[in-house]
């Protein structure tokens, strides 16, 4: 299976300084240590305890400012649906509701979380391959702005839901263009042999049946190709499949005004070489720019990912014949990617005393019970005692919205820094919390 794409074995991995003068939100201050734009992360970590997640506003408002502007400077008609899953916290996507960024959910609980973080529903988009009857009819009763839709079987089933209610819902076709992504197979979208979308050669006689169904209007197609993308071929290859589409479509006389572009703009984790947002803009605009379409996209990653870190704290350093082993209070079930995708994340000492250390390798590692519970593995840091605290670097997507309480542990607090202040924006659940929903069934009393 493909590993998300490693450090090129030809450089050396960055090394601190290196990582904090990439990340422009980071800076190490001699007496402060690692400060997030202008808050001291030991004070957050004072506070709340760690493990904590800490977000900068500031990076999700430069960032989505970022991609609008090279849209527009592009001359692209471009709206952004900030993909709720990526980190679907209420002061998160407060965040973006305010730069006026719409949303793209997956599930009543997304669709709900966006509404009462007040993006408006003709904001909205509702993506995901298995929405069931009773999300299709929230969808519907709220009125949100598009369904992409993902198979002929669900197409029949927002038919009739929509007839039913007396509703026309606007629909895109998410067609799948065959495309491999180039990514970590796990988020790979785009291929024919993923589950997603419409195969490529069935969706022009698909949008033709949407166009006689009642209770549908097709307004477009939709493509999303896969996450953590850095290459632009892959973009230029679905974008050309789905101009082409669009070009049979209005041919037979079909309306599409609508594409959207999806997601899956890929981050520099490591030392990767990452494609800037005008670099997509200019796939988007070589491809489908002349077509006069009303352009959506649904990025998540790139939007808050470099704007996150996780907080942990080293419980004990474990020093073994065969190296070091750094156990922080940190782990897999707070934040998943390295066990899951063998995702590489800077970790970086929070006092500048201990990032000047002399460097040696070390595994870095969680206390669960389980070797994939590793964020590094012969990672070069400096001796990190007892109560050293680490933040682990674009933890800010598909980081605590991932998170489980797996080993009987709460998950992390979080924190939202705007400029000088911060705020709690999600408490760490108490223990009693864990089993506030279970029942112990009468017949089993003691
Ligand atoms: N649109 C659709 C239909 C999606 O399925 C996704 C992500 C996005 C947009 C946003 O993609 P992004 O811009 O964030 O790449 N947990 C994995 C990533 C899973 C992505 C799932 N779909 C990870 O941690 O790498």
């Amino acid at each position: 299976m493909a590993t998300l794409p490693a450090p090129a074995p030809d450089f050396p991995e960055p090394d601190i300084a290196e990582l904090i003068a990439a990340r422009p939100h980071l800076t190490m201050h001699a007496m402060d240590g690692l400060v997030l734009d202008g808050v001291p992360l030991h004070g957050i970590a004072d506070a709340l305890g760690t493990p904590a997640w800490v977000y900068s506003a500031a990076t999700m408002r430069r960032r989505y400012n970022a991609l609008a502007g090279a849209l527009a400077q592009a001359g692209l008609d471009a709206h952004i649906h900030y993909a709720v899953k990526a980190n679907d916290r209420l002061a998160v996507l407060r965040v973006f509701a305010r730069e006026g960024c719409g949303a793209d959910v997956v599930s009543e609980g997304e669709l709900q979380r966006a509404r009462r973080a007040g993006i408006s529903a003709s904001g909205i988009v509702f993506s995901g391959v298995g929405k069931t009857e009773r999300e299709l009819r929230l969808a519907l009763t709220e009125d949100v702005a598009q369904l992409n839709v993902e198979s002929a079987e669900e197409l029949a089933m927002v038919s009739a839901l929509a007839a039913g209610m007396g509703r026309v819902a606007r629909v895109a076709l998410r067609v799948n263009p065959d495309v491999d992504a180039g990514t970590h197979a796990k988020i790979s979208t785009g291929r024919a042999q993923d589950k997603f979308g419409i195969p490529y050669a069935h969706a022009a006689a698909l949008y033709a049946r949407a166009a006689a169904l009642p209770g549908i209007e097709p307004v477009g197609l939709a493509v999303h190709i896969g996450s953590q993308i850095l290459s632009m071929a892959p973009y230029r290859a679905a974008y050309s499949r789905i101009a082409e589409l669009v070009r049979t479509l209005r041919s037979a006389g079909h309306r599409v005004a609508v594409v959207d572009c999806g997601g899956g703009l890929g981050i520099p984790y490591c030392n990767e070489p990452a494609p800037a947002p005008a670099a997509l803009a200019g796939a988007i605009k070589g491809a489908l720019g002349h077509l006069d379409v009303r352009l959506m996209l649904e990025p998540g990653r790139w939007l808050v990912g470099p704007a996150g870190v996780l907080l942990a704290s080293v419980v004990l350093t474990k020093q073994e014949t065969g190296g070091r082993f750094v156990v922080l209070d940190a782990a897999m079930n707070d934040l998943a990617r390295p066990a899951m995708y063998d995702a590489w994340h800077g970790i970086v000492p929070v006092s500048a005393i201990d990032a000047a250390g002399m460097v040696g390798p070390a595994d870095v590692v969680g206390p669960v019970c389980e070797t994939s519970d590793t964020f590094a593995r012969h990672r070069l840091l400096p001796p990190l005692g007892p109560g050293a605290r680490v933040a682990i670097l674009d933890a800010g997507a598909y980081g605590s919205v991932m998170s489980s309480s797996y080993n009987a542990r709460p998950t992390a607090a979080e924190a939202l820094v705007d400029g000088e202040v911060w705020s709690v924006i999600r408490d760490r659940p108490r223990i009693a919390d864990l089993w506030r929903d279970e029942h112990v069934p009468a017949w089993l009393a003691v």
